[in-house]
C-alpha cells in the first residue's frame, strides 16, 4: 500500500527536514511554496501605521510518496524536524496514493519509488538487500 504524505512547514526548518529526511533513508520528494492560514488565521504584525493582520502566511508544503511501512517512521521524523513548539508549526496530512509508475522503466507502485540506499536498505527490511 502506498501512500502520500504532505507536510506543511516551516520555511525555516526545510533544511533541518531534509537533513533528518535524509538520514533516515527518505529520497525522493517534492517541495512547493505555499501560502496558507490555520486556525489562528493568520498573525498580527505591527509596522510604523500600527497593527495590520496578514492572513495567508508562506509555508512550504513537502510532499512524499512512500510505502505505508514507512509511513510512521516517516511522519516522526518530520515532526522532530520540523517542530518548534509555538503555533505556524504546521500540518502533516496523509492519503492514500492509487499507484506510481516510474516513466523510464515502466516500474509500478512500491517498485517505482525504491532507491538504492533508501530507506528499506538501510532498515534491511521487506526491500533490503
Ligand atoms: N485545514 C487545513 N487544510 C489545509 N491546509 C491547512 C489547514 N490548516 C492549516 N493548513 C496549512 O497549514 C499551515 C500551518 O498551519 P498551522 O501550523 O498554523 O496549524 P494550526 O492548526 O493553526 O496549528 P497551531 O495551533 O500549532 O498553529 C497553514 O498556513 C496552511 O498552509
Ligand atoms: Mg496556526
Amino acid at each position: 500500500m502506498l501512500k502520500k504524505i504532505e507536510a506543511i512547514i516551516r520555511e525555516e526548518k526545510l533544511a533541518d527536514v531534509k537533513e533528518a529526511l535524509r538520514c533516515i533513508g527518505i529520497k525522493g520528494m517534492n517541495v512547493f511554496e505555499i501560502r496558507g492560514q490555520g486556525r489562528q488565521g493568520g498573525i498580527e504584525l505591527s509596522g510604523r501605521s500600527g497593527t495590520y493582520h496578514v492572513d495567508m502566511l508562506p509555508k512550504l508544503q513537502v510532499n512524499i510518496v512512500l510505502s505505508e511501512h514507512n509511513l510512521r517512521d516517516t511522519v516522526d521524523t518530520i515532526m522532530k524536524a520540523a517542530r518548534t513548539g509555538e503555533s505556524g508549526d504546521g500540518l502533516i496530512f496523509v492519503y492514500p496514493v492509487d499507484d506510481v509508475i516510474r516513466v523510464r522503466t515502466g516500474e509500478r507502485g512500491r517498485n517505482a519509488v525504491m532507491y538504492p540506499g533508501d530507506i528499506d536498505e538501510k532498515k534491511g527490511g521487506p526491500n533490503g538487500p
